[in-house]
């Protein structure tokens, strides 16, 4: 009997382009149409909670209509074929509704809040809006989100298991935002890297092979390159 390889992936807005929902710094993505630091930061939630309400409402209410693409379905399909760890920045859950087992947000989920004054209170809130004013044990909940200006809790777990890659990907990031950028330094030495994206990426490293493709083009020749290895 042999074991299946472990296949960590880092995936990012891109992996969900097809299915409708936008990049942030793609040519009309959402940092064109709002001020990143009004709508995802802790500064702007002090500033101006109501409207960061409203931003996360907005994309959780269009959460429900979209669908995961064939690049989300692949990654869950080829967990008979790999132990696969998905390392998402997305908060969106199209990677869950595809079947995928093992994931990890870095960035938080939309369809969870938690409670201002209990960082450790998270509840479930499915696809329904937070209004300002609703509270849990008598605080304001918040959406369950990382924010710009705000530590990144599951970093270290993150960082942890692409060190135990057997197999890295990454799959539709800019590789902008900083620390989950960082985790393409954690893939250890030897270790085939892949990216999977349509537009340049400015990488660092010398050891990465490219597939500069759609996601849901590139996904399935990802995973044609290493099915066999
Ligand atoms: P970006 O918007 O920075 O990058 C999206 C990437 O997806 C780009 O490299 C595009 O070329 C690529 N892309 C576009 N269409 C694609 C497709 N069909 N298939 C594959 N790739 C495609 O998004 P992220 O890198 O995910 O954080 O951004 C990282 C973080 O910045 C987000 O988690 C969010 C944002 O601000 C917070 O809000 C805290």
């Amino acid at each position: 009997m042999t074991t299946r390889k472990r296949l960590v992936v880092l995936t990012g807005a891109g992996i969900s382009a097809e299915s409708g929902i936008r990049t942030f710094r793609d040519m009309g993505g959402l940092w064109e149409e709002y001020d990143v630091m009004e709508v995802a930061s802790i500064d702007g939630w002090k500033k101006n909670p109501q409207l960061v309400l409203e931003f996360y409402n907005q994309r959780r209410r269009q959460l429900l209509t979209v669908e995961p693409n064939a690049a989300h379905k692949v990654l869950a399909e080829v967990q008979n074929l790999f132990n696969v760890f998905v390392i998402t920045q997305n908060v969106d859950n199209l990677h869950e509704r595809a079947g995928s087992k093992n994931i990890l947000h870095l960035h938080g989920e939309l369809t969870k809040a938690r409670s201002t004054g209990n960082p450790s209170r998270i509840i479930d809130i499915g696809y329904n809006d937070i209004k300002w004013g609703d509270t849990v044990d008598g605080y304001q909940l918040r959406p369950h989100i990382v924010w710009f200006g705000e530590e990144v809790p599951m970093m270290n777990e993150a960082a942890k298991l692409v060190q135990t890659a057997e197999i890295f990907a990454v799959i539709g990031t800019s590789l902008n935002v900083y620390p989950a950028a960082g985790l393409l330094d954690h893939a250890p030495k030897g270790c085939p890297i892949y990216l999977v994206d349509p537009n340049d990426i400015n990488i660092w490293r010398r050891d990465v092979t490219v597939i500069k493709e759609k996601a849901s083009v590139g996904v399935p020749k990802l995973i044609e390159m290493i099915k066999n290895e």
